[in-house]
C-alpha cells in the first residue's frame, strides 16, 4: 500500500499509511485543535493513556507509535530525530490537521523541536516535557554507543533494567510496583534493531537551542523534579531560552512525570490549554 490512506478503524487502535509506514495511532474527542501526544523512548502511545482518558472529555486528543515501536511499522530509512519530525508532519497532514497542540516527553521533545523550529506555522502551542534542547555530549554520545555495543551482544534486559532505575524517581521505583511492570513490559517488547536504531538517532540529533530563541510558539515545559535522564536544569534552560513559556516541576517524579503524577501532569496541561487565547 502506498500514500496514505486509512487503513483500519475498528476499535481502539487506527492505522494511517504514510509513504510505506503504517503508523498506529488512537483518536478520540472531539474539537477543532487536537491535542497530540508524542512517546518517549523506548515506550509506546499506551503511556499517554491517563492524559488521553481524562482529557478526551473536552477535546480531540491523538496519541501515536512512532515507526518502529508500538504497533507502527519500522520502515526502511535509518531513523532520525528529523524523520521522525516529518513523520508528526506527514501524520498531520493525512489526519487533515493544520494545526495542533503537541505535547513531546523526552525524545518526544527532541521530535516536537526539530518540527516546531522548521514548522512553527503548525503549532497552535507546545508541552515540554521532560526535555532538552541540547545535542549530546562527546561523553554521552560515546555512552549511548556503549550501550548500543552492549544491546547487540547481550540483548534487552541488562538495558532495561538500567533505565527503570533511571528513569523514575527512587520512590517510584520502590513502591508503585505495577507501573514499573508495566513499563518494563513496554521495553521489552521492542525489537533490538528499533532500540538501537532509535538510541543511534538520539546520539546524532542536532541542538534546537538557538533556532527556539526565535520561537513565538506558546509552550508549556513539564519536568520531574527527580528527572536523572533530562534534570531539571534542561527544563529551566528552556524556560529561559524560549520568550513565551511556563515552567512548572513535578515532585515525586522522574523522567516519566506523566505516569508517575498523572492528576498533576493532566491538571498542568488542561490549564494550560484554557490559559490560551
Ligand atoms: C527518552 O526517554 O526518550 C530518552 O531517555 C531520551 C534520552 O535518553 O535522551
Amino acid at each position: 500500500m502506498t500514500g496514505t490512506d486509512v487503513i483500519h478503524t475498528a476499535g481502539k487502535d487506527k492505522l494511517i499509511n504514510l509513504n510505506g509506514v503504517s503508523i498506529c495511532y488512537d483518536d478520540f474527542g472531539t474539537g477543532e485543535i487536537p491535542v497530540i501526544f508524542i512517546h518517549g523512548f523506548p515506550f509506546n502511545k499506551s503511556s499517554w493513556e491517563s492524559q488521553l482518558n481524562f482529557m478526551s472529555r473536552a477535546q480531540r486528543v491523538i496519541a501515536y507509535d512512532i515507526r518502529g515501536f508500538g504497533k507502527s511499522s519500522a520502515g526502511e530509512e535509518t531513523p532520525t530525530i528529523s524523520l521522525f519530525a516529518g513523520d508528526l508532519i506527514r501524520f498531520m497532514d493525512a489526519l487533515e490537521i493544520p494545526k495542533a497542540i503537541v505535547c513531546g516527553l523526552s525524545m518526544g521533545g527532541y521530535i516536537l523541536l526539530d518540527a516546531v523550529t522548521q514548522h512553527p506555522e503548525r503549532f497552535k502551542a507546545i508541552v515540554l516535557s521532560d526535555t532538552q534542547c541540547i545535542a549530546d555530549t562527546p561523553d554521552v554520545k560515546a555512552k549511548r554507543y556503549k550501550t548500543i555495543y552492549q544491546i547487540n551482544e547481550e540483548g534487552l534486559v541488562n538495558f532495561t533494567e538500567g533505565f527503570l532505575k533511571n528513569g523514575f524517581a527512587d520512590e517510584t521505583y520502590l513502591t508503585k510496583n505495577a507501573l514499573v511492570e508495566t513499563i518494563r513490559t513496554i521495553i521489552l517488547s521492542n525489537s533490538v534493531k528499533s532500540v538501537t536504531g532509535t538510541l543511534a538517532a538520539i546520539a546524532e540529533r542536532i541542538e534546537t537551542c538557538s533556532l527556539l530563541m526565535r520561537n513565538n510558539v506558546p509552550a508549556l515545559i513539564l519536568c520531574g523534579t527527580e528527572d536523572k535522564i533530562t534534570p531539571l536544569v534542561q527544563s529551566q534552560f528552556l524556560f529561559t531560552t524560549i520568550k513565551n513559556s511556563k515552567l512548572h516541576s513535578i515532585a515525586k517524579a522522574g523522567h516519566l512525570s506523566n505516569l508517575e503524577q498523572p492528576e498533576e501532569f493532566n491538571k498542568h496541561i488542561s490549564d494550560f490549554i484554557s490559559g490560551l487565547a
